[in-house]
């Protein structure tokens, strides 16, 4: 993956290059995992918007240790090799209805963490319009792919959208709430939703 400028002069980047993880944004997932316990080991995992890998490396060393199953999904290939044991990887769009269908093959899932995000634009409307609707669409598969009882992380971008899909996850989930890990960079307005115990 290109290494900008302010890449290089991040922590969080040269931590992973040197723990072996694709990108930063695996250290969002360490902490959202360490306050919440999204995932356990044996738990069938659903990763959507997986590339370059992070998650799915971090989902798979450090939360299933090697037991369960993880689905990673994104429109760009993981750029992990090897690819783990426990990984499934499809490359396309999460909310068609051909990946869907594979989904529905391994599903249902006990969690499905998504750091999906749009290919920026510079625009603050626009980003967030395109990142509400991505998060949109994955509390929809989630209606779709989720156990009862299980967890749901989803990335977006701070808007007047966020509030909205709060409320539409509280009605499906015991607890849901907002998390911005440490990690997110200080220029960034992104956030986690966070749905825990599927009703
Ligand atoms: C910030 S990156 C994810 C980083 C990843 N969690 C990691 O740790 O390596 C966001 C990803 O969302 C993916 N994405 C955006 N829209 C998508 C869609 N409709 N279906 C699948 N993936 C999508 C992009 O291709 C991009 O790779």
């Amino acid at each position: 993956m290109a290494t900008s400028r302010r890449d290089k002069a991040d922590s969080y980047t040269l931590r992973a290059h040197r723990e072996g993880y694709p990108a930063r944004s695996v250290y969002k997932l360490e902490e959202i995992q360490q306050q919440n316990r999204i995932v356990k080991p044996g738990d069938k995992v659903l990763d959507v918007g997986a590339a370059p890998g992070s998650w799915t490396l971090y989902t798979h060393r450090e939360l299933l240790k090697g037991n369960g199953e993880i689905i990673a999904v994104d429109l760009n290939p993981l750029n992990l090799n090897p690819v783990p044991p426990t990984v499934t990887a499809y490359v396309g769009d999460a909310f068609s209805k051909e990946i869907r269908e594979k989904l529905t093959s391994h599903g249902p899932f006990d969690a499905i963490i998504s750091d999906a995000a749009p290919m920026t634009t510079g625009n603050r409307t626009v980003d967030t319009t395109r990142s509400e609707y991505l998060a949109e669409q994955v509390v929809w598969l989630a209606k779709e792919q989720l156990k009862q009882h299980g967890n749901l992380v989803i990335k977006i971008f701070q808007g007047g959208g966020q509030q909205k899909l709060l409320i539409e996850m509280r009605k499906m989930f015991s607890k849901a709430k907002t998390l911005k890990p440490k990690a997110c960079r200080t220029d960034s307005f992104e956030t986690y939703l966070i749905g825990l115990d599927r009703l």
